[in-house]
């Protein structure tokens, strides 16, 4: 399958910025190697949606609610992302599961994502004590087999791999360790199911991880909402 680029731009962009990035996206998608996805801000998702309109770069979203409609202030409905052409949505992403997200609601989250007809993102990893104490495949099969009882049979779904420690951090996991990882997760998922890395990588960085047998591409942060290293990753890709 061909690997995908999943940016995630978390919180760094005005709306402005979002655009610009996202028509800078568009023209380096045209002879990228690799399939590109961005996740702005939900108030960039519009002008964003536009930006990419005709072009090879697939919507995605931070995150979503498990329902469609309702009394939930401040929430975003996945149908509303539905409808502006979201095509994947993150779910479990480690910073909001630091905030009180818990296996239960990105399982439900997952489900309400897939019933609207997108693609949950499902973020798994563990944090950096866990893995000290050897129990990284342990914790992460348990986040795994949350979602996947959710999940409706048959929903294609991605699952990216983030170790808690490695985001954000500018220590990324070492490549063995994330083979081992994505080799762990791929007995349980198949080999239909994309896996991703993320934590910490960048244009200098991520060659190792593309190069491994199970893992389909990269959710990059903090290097993926920067205009220069977006442009070097492109040049990779182009090469
Ligand atoms: P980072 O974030 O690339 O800034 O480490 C990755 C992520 O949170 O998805």
């Amino acid at each position: 399958m061909r690997k995908l680029f999943f940016a995630n731009w978390k919180m760094y962009l005005s709306d402005e910025e979002a655009d610009a990035l996202a028509r800078a996206y568009a023209e380096g998608a045209l002879s990228a190697s690799v399939d590109v996805a961005v996740a702005p801000g939900f108030t960039a998702l519009e002008r964003v949606s536009r930006a990419l309109a005709a072009s090879k770069v697939a919507l995605g979203a931070q995150d979503a609610f498990w329902k469609d409609e309702g009394a939930f202030t401040g929430e975003v409905a996945p149908k509303q992302l539905a409808a502006l052409g979201v095509k994947y949505v993150i779910v479990g992403h480690s910073e909001r599961r630091a905030m009180g997200e818990t296996d239960e609601t990105v399982a439900r989250k997952a489900a309400a994502v897939a019933a609207d007809g997108m693609t949950p993102v499902v973020c798994v990893g563990e944090l950096k004590e866990e893995r000290e104490a050897g129990r990284q495949e342990e914790v992460v099969r348990a986040q795994l087999a949350a979602v996947l009882a959710a999940l409706p049979k048959g929903a294609a779904f991605v699952v990216a791999y983030e170790p808690r420690w490695a985001i954000g951090t500018g220590t990324p996991c070492e490549p063995a360790d994330v083979a081992a990882m994505h080799a762990a997760i791929r007995s349980i998922v198949g080999a239909d199911a994309p896996i991703l890395y993320g934590g910490s990588v960048d244009p200098k960085n991520f060659k190792p991880y593309l190069a491994l047998q199970d893992v389909d591409g990269l959710l990059v942060g903090g290097a993926s909402a920067r205009p220069d290293d977006v442009r070097a990753f492109f040049e990779a890709f182009a090469s």
